[in-house]
């Protein structure tokens, strides 16, 4: 098999949902599906043991790696499939962010009963930002839900994306009785697990009649005239520039709906496509090998203190023990330890290809953002972008005589992007964080890697804005008890309120002062 054969195969996505409405019990089932995992219950396992912290801290350190971030590959029909796990609950921060970097789709699942909540539209914005296309899967049909007219229009409201009905339910709860497949006019039964064809009357039919139950066969029908009068019309142009949404309806529990989508979404993903760099494009078909580091995971283990960095490739092909330029510093490395990174198993990788993200063993060169290339050229890709923290606290070490180890451990562990770190005109050092995990991380391995006690102090600030064209003196003077002024990691002044109320005033008061929000923080002040 040719690299473009090899390349076209490959599927790479994240599933993106708030908490609870079933992310892991889909991916569970997609994996069954693909024969990665034999029981059910084994993806569930590992979320489940809702470790106490030093739980988790115990079992990253049993296996060196993230246990709430890996890359789950399996093999469905002639696909390799890629689920990147995109860690929400309490372990939510800004790895979770970063990993959808690394992909080229995203599947957002949505409780039918509760609609888009608070987690799913910030994951949304980061897919949507990077024009990624966006798959919805709308689950828990067998339980009460929403209409389903009313779920999809509230993908336009308030994520502002348009959507197309791939599958539509007929009734939910106890009444479900299964999906229509829009595009192969056929409807899959829930209970009777029958598939019927259906002719150019589509829903119409009369084969219907008596099969479905009267009420959901009016629905079903009803809204099928309007969806197929006024809704919008199926474009995979649009599906794959991220503009339309295909919307799937099903039960993750039930494992229902999950084939038709599992189906359909790997005829309209996209495969590796091209990726922008500083100097122009690449290509998954290039012959040079190149890749970016979108996340490094520390190794907890003292005895081990190297780091795996997880290494997306986007063109060329990665061969064990070839040697490559970091381009940041210009250094040859050579890449002789890698592995996959697979939740439960961990095997050297001996070669990949664009689409593959795999894990390298790394001594402390790299950064997280950073490109490695096997050719002459000096390329960049597109740099992460930062994300608004939302948390912060102010810390210190407790005995002032480990100053020199402290100010060490959060230099390197702001350069790996664990956490935020800013400073105040006083020169204390505050984080900031998306999830506290981060917190109770960065408290874990200054201890451990540093040999240093901290104090953390929660402060009571969580809207972060970049400033622009402001002069420092003048910012100062607008500091108060609801807002502060820091300074970031490379010295940009950035102002910390304590809620959106307080913001909003300030801008009521300072409307020439030009505040930037984080997600774009780097091209803006950069443009400027
Ligand atoms: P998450 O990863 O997005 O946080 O969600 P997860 O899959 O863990 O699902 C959250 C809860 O919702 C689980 O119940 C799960 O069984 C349930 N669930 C997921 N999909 C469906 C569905 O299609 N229908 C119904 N009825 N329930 C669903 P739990 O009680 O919290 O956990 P468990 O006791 O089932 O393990």
């Amino acid at each position: 098999m040719n690299n473009k054969d090899l390349i076209n195969k490959r599927r790479i996505f994240g599933i993106i949902s708030h908490p609870d409405a079933g992310k892991t019990t889909l991916t569970e089932k997609l994996l069954l599906h693909g024969g990665a995992i034999r029981e059910a219950g084994t993806v569930r396992a590992r979320k489940n043991s809702k470790f106490a912290k030093s739980d988790w801290m115990e079992i990253e350190k049993q296996r060196g790696i993230s246990v709430t971030s890996s890359v789950m590959q399996f093999e469905y029909k002639d696909k390799v499939i890629s689920i990147m796990d995109t860690p929400g609950h309490n372990d939510f921060g800004e790895d979770t962010y970063r990993i959808l970097t690394s992909v080229d789709s995203a599947v957002m699942v949505i409780d039918a009963a509760k609609g888009i909540e608070v987690q799913t539209k910030k994951l949304f914005e980061v897919c949507s930002m990077r024009g990624i296309p966006i798959f919805t899967f709308i689950n828990k049909l067998d339980r009460e839900a929403m209409d389903p007219l009313d779920s999809t229009q509230e993908l336009e409201d308030v994520l502002g994306i348009q959507s197309v009905a791939v599958t539509w339910p007929i009734g939910c709860g106890k009444e479900f009785e299964g999906v229509y497949d829009r595009l192969e006019n056929q409807i899959h039964l829930f209970r009777k697990k029958q598939v019927i064809k259906l002719d150019e009357e589509g829903v119409f039919s009369t084969k219907l009649n008596g099969v479905i139950s009267p009420g959901n066969l009016s629905s079903l029908r009803s809204a099928m005239d309007l969806l197929d009068g006024a809704g919008n019309e199926f474009d995979l142009e649009l599906v794959k520039k991220g503009k339309l949404s295909p919307v799937f309806f099903g039960s993750a529990l039930a494992d229902f709906g999950v084939t038709e989508f599992l189906e359909h979404f790997l005829k309209m993903s996209p495969a590796p496509g091209i990726r922008k760099t500083t100097t122009g494009t690449i290509s998954p078909t290039d012959e040079i090998f190149n890749g970016f580091i979108f996340k490094i995971q520390a190794n907890m283990n003292p005895n081990h203190r190297d780091r795996l960095a997880f290494l997306r490739i986007c063109s060329g092909k990665f061969e064990r023990g070839m040697n490559v330029t970091l381009t940041r510093t210009g250094k040859q490395i050579k890449l002789s330890q890698s592995t996959h990174l697979m939740a439960n198993d961990r095997e050297t990788v001996d070669e990949a290809f664009a689409g593959d993200v795999i894990g390298i063993y790394d001594s402390g060169n790299f950064q997280i953002g950073d490109t490695l290339t096997d050719g002459k050229e000096k390329i960049f890709f597109e740099p992460l972008p930062t994300f608004p923290p939302e948390l912060f606290s102010r810390v210190s070490a407790k005995n002032s005589l480990k100053g020199k180890n402290f100010q060490k451990g959060v230099e390197q562990l702001a350069q790996e992007g664990a956490i935020q770190v800013y400073k105040n005109e006083y020169n204390e050092v505050i984080l900031g964080a998306v999830g506290v995990l981060q917190f109770e991380v960065f408290e874990y391995r200054l201890n451990n890697e540093y040999n240093v006690d901290i104090r953390m102090e929660n402060m009571d600030f969580s809207v972060a804005r970049w400033v622009k064209n402001e002069d420092i003196n003048s910012l100062k003077r607008y500091q108060n008890s609801r807002c502060m002024l820091v300074f970031d990691h490379y010295e940009r002044p950035v102002l910390l309120f304590t809620n959106q109320y307080a913001l909003r005033s300030f801008q009521d008061r300072y409307e020439d002062i030009e505040l930037i929000e984080a997600l774009n923080v780097v091209d803006e002040l950069e443009s400027n």
